[in-house]
């Protein structure tokens, strides 16, 4: 809340204490299609039940992702270019002749390799953690996730995997001074970051560009033609950045946001480990409860209105995924974490068009993860305090302190 009552969005502090969902409540009661005040005077439109996010998804003449899915443009340089060029920056028809290059990249048979990497390492993380007695599961654990992923995706080592993780978790964590040196100028920050993340991908493309045939994101996206034109270097560094950035900030931030909701309910850590069979339900509420993508932003391309509110061509609209997943019209019981709760339609992918095109490799990673705490019988319990992530469009922890309590 702001000092004059109002609720602001954009105040990381609500996120980083965890007031966010009560703030959430309040707005999908009293106003449900917010107009939220910006400091600057530029403000954006919130929207927060669950009929509404899927009303915006779906429209996609109405709503654009051109200017980008976070508010304020990205968390790339303000110069940044990316509308029109990269995945979730383009609207149709672009976005439909770009995604078929994209897609195939992370199709349910790259999932499946994806799974069996991403085994390997979970298995030997785990291993370790159980001999030392406990570990960071945010930084020991969850990040072998993206990594197996990168590895399968970018046809990439797992030292190289790890160091393009660094650096989109430094771009996503650009405010937090467990990643970054927060006293610098922010927008110089991103820009050198963005910098080397560019840097990493020309190495890449300039290793493919030789035989660009193998079935990895950089030779497909050598290979593509769009409109009968090639893309050029710069589309497509911004496309495998939006792989990276939309993978690896993602699917290890929920499996640490649902270990510490087992941990926090521990009939339903215990019904896990009694029959690992419920895993699939168990993530899908992983994911509903831990809304990593707290929300996406949309442009109107022109006036519409809803109820009694108009939302006018220009502005900025908000779809919180994170307040339509606890809509109590949408999922009884909403504030409950049920593993076996089933249906289960949250938004945490979103939904429309630019749906969650990673979500295939996102599930084994997280089906992998848990099923192997299942299948092995281990229960993680606290041993310190998890640290929030300071960021109010993704929600994750990076550090969750674990021991190692049953097998
Ligand atoms: C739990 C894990 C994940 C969550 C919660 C998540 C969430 C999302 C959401 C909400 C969107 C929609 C953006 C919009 O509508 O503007 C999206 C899009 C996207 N995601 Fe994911 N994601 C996850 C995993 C992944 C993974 C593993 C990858 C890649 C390996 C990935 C790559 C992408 C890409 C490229 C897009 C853009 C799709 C498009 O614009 O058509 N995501 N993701």
């Amino acid at each position: 809340m702001t000092t004059t009552g109002r609720v602001d969005l954009t105040d990381v502090e609500l996120f980083v204490r965890g007031d966010h969902h009560a703030a959430f409540e309040h707005l999908r009661a009293t106003e449900p299609i917010y107009w939220n005040e910006g400091a600057d005077g530029a403000g954006f439109w919130a929207l927060t039940t669950y009929a509404d996010v899927v009303w915006a998804y779906r429209d996609h003449a109405v709503f654009g992702s051109e200017r980008g899915a976070i508010l304020g443009g990205s968390y790339r340089s303000e110069s940044d270019t990316a509308g029109g060029r990269m995945l979730v920056a383009t609207d149709l028809p672009r976005h439909r002749l770009l995604k078929q290059h994209i897609q195939p990249a992370m199709s349910p048979s790259v999932a499946a390799r994806t799974a069996e990497v991403v085994h390997g390492l979970v298995a030997k993380a785990v291993a370790r953690a159980v001999a030392d007695g406990g570990c960071d599961f945010a930084t020991d654990i969850a990040t072998e996730l993206p990594a197996g992923a990168l590895m399968v995706i970018m046809g990439i080592g797992h030292q190289d995997a790890h160091r393009l993780i660094e650096l989109t978790r430094s771009m996503v964590g650009f405010r937090d001074d467990v990643f970054v040196d927060t006293t610098d100028d922010p927008q110089l920050r991103l820009a050198m970051l963005q910098a080397e993340i560019f840097e990493f991908f020309a190495e890449l493309v300039d290793e493919r560009a030789a035989d660009p045939s193998g079935d990895d994101l950089v030779s497909r996206l050598l290979r593509a033609r769009v409109n009968g034109r090639r893309l050029s270097e710069d589309e497509i560094y911004y496309n495998c950045m939006n792989v990276a950035v939309g993978g690896n900030e993602t699917s290890s931030y929920t499996a640490c946001t649902g270990l510490l909701a087992l941990i926090e309910h521990p009939d339903q850590y215990t019904a896990l480990l009694a029959d690992p069979g419920l895993t699939a339900t168990a993530i899908d509420e992983m994911l509903r409860w831990s809304s990593t993508n707290a929300y996406v932003q949309r442009v109107a391309k022109s006036t519409v209105r809803r109820g009694d509110v108009e939302i006018r061509g220009g502005d900025s609209v908000t779809l919180w995924n994170v307040s339509a997943n606890r809509d109590e019209a949408q999922f009884p019981a909403a504030d409950r974490f049920d593993i076996t709760r089933t249906p289960n339609r949250h938004l945490s992918y979103g939904s429309g068009i630019h749906r969650c095109v990673g979500s295939p490799v996102a599930e084994s990673e997280l089906s992998v993860l848990f099923g192997h705490l299942g299948a092995e019988g281990i229960r993680f319990e606290p041993a310190g305090e998890p640290r929030r992530l300071r960021s109010n469009f993704i929600l994750g922890l990076t550090r969750l302190p674990v021991r190692v309590a049953g097998r």
